[in-house]
């Protein structure tokens, strides 16, 4: 098994380019079963995550294959299946999303429940209603469902709660559905205006995503493009917060600040001087950090519950306590107890987690417990010192093309072994 190994204690210096979204590319690659046609995605991050939809791509009986680094060409006029294994489903478990696109180009789909994940339970109950708005029958007994559509009507859609995959999953039924769907209480993030600009390369109309209503006008038939993916933000986030906890200054080549603005506010507010323009965002961290006033986790614009654990990382070694409150997933704090094997002082309660800040952290053998949690760990080992060896890093490689390169080129000692 392959481990990160890394040596802290010295500052960052250095440029590196931002890979493309991991939660742009993973619905974009479910949307792509819309087109019946060829579709190019530049930009497209090699990631764990997307080997496993591009698992499901094939073998719902489409093509994908790699043409130079980050070029992905899909090709899905051959697909001949509409129904997703229980052992692919459990590759990925935002594999939910295919659901809508099935439906939309099959009228008929046959998907195992992604169940829980490392952050707790992941219910898909908002998706599921709202495809039964669209005239969806859905089944889901015995952990399976089975869902028919023969003919799915566009209306309006009422969203609970703003939730990213059921925006998505019912964005790509509305894009198969007669009519005009509306989706109230839509979630706002920038990758659903990443799907919608893919969804309008295809020649579909969808207009409202970045805003809480989203409006479909379904039934077009949609035809393949050339697309180049947004650069991931949480990606940017991370290596921010690993300079601002090494200390240094970096440059982070194709990150857009308007789309982590409370991430870099609480950078900002910790110490940090950032500036940013079209080319990217430069970060400068000279002193030891100051804590921050509360973080709480909330759908976007809020603070982004993917950051919530690398921001630990970064403050670990800060002056004072800040507050942590994680609002969007129930198991969201597993990282801490690693963390605290590198002498970090943090105290969970409940939704509540509180970071005093101490002088020194040390190098430890710690273990991923989940994909950010992991990106948490090796922020804190560039500011620990000594040797601190990071296993179980498959949960960083669902979402970090490799990390371990895009550090070094930030100036860290790190290597995988
Ligand atoms: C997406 C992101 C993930 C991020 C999360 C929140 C992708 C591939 N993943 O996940 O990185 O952490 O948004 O920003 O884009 N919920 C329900 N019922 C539902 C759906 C969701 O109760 O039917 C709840 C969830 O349990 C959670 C909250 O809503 O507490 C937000 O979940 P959601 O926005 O759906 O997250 P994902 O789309 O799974």
């Amino acid at each position: 098994m392959s481990q990160l190994r890394i040596r802290g204690g010295s500052r960052l210096q250095g440029e590196a380019d931002i890979q493309g979204a991991k939660n742009s590319i993973l619905p974009i690659l479910a949307a792509t079963l819309l087109t019946a046609d060829q579709v190019e995605l530049r930009g497209c991050p090699r990631l764990r995550d997307v080997d496993a939809s591009i698992h499901i791509l094939r073998d719902l009986g489409c093509r994908a294959r790699w043409e130079g680094e980050n070029t992905l060409l899909v090709d899905t006029r051959a697909l001949d299946g509409c129904a997703v294994s229980e052992r692919l489903m459990r590759e990925m478990r935002s594999s939910a999303i295919f659901l809508g696109a099935i439906l939309a180009r099959c009228g008929q789909a046959e998907l195992s429940y992604p169940g829980g994940c490392e952050l707790g339970p992941r219910p898909i109950d908002l998706h599921l209603s709202g495809l039964r708005d669209l005239g969806a029958e859905i089944d889901d007994a015995g952990g399976v469902l089975h869902c028919k559509a023969p003919r799915l009507k566009g209306r309006e859609i009422v969203l609970s709660l703003p939730s990213v995959g059921a925006t998505e999953n019912l964005m790509l039924a509305a894009c198969g559905a007669s009519g005009v769907t509306t989706i109230t209480g839509a979630a706002q993030e920038p990758e659903i205006v990443d799907l919608q600009n893919f969804l309008s390369a295809c020649g579909a109309r969808v207009s409202g995503a970045g805003s809480s209503t989203v409006s479909v006008e379904g039934g077009r038939p949609l035809h393949g493009c050339t697309y180049t993916v947004m650069p991931d933000r949480i990606a940017a986030a991370t290596y921010l917060c690993a300079a601002a906890s090494a200390g240094g200054e970096i440059f982070l080549r194709g990150a857009r600040e308007e789309h982590l603005s409370t991430v870099t506010a609480v950078l900002r507010e910790a110490g940090c001087s950032i500036l940013s323009d079209a080319a990217g965002i430069a970060c400068a961290s000279r002193d030891r950090l100051s804590a921050v006033r509360p973080v709480r986790t909330a759908p976007y614009p809020g603070f982004p519950t993917d950051a919530q654990a690398i921001l630990m990382a970064a403050l670990l070694k800060s002056r004072g306590a800040t507050v942590f409150e994680e609002n969007m997933f129930s198991s969201r704090y597993r990282h801490v107890d690693e963390l605290s094997r590198m002498g970090a002082d943090i105290r969970v309660s409940g939704r509540a987690a509180v970071v005093t800040g101490t002088e020194r952290l040390h190098g430890a053998p710690v273990r991923c417990t989940d994909l950010r949690g992991g990106a948490a760990l090796c922020v804190a080992a560039l500011a620990a010192e000594g040797e601190t060896t990071v296993r179980e890093i498959g949960h960083i490689d669902r979402g970090y093309e490799d990390i371990a390169r895009d550090l070094r080129r930030l100036g860290a000692d790190i290597v995988r072994l």
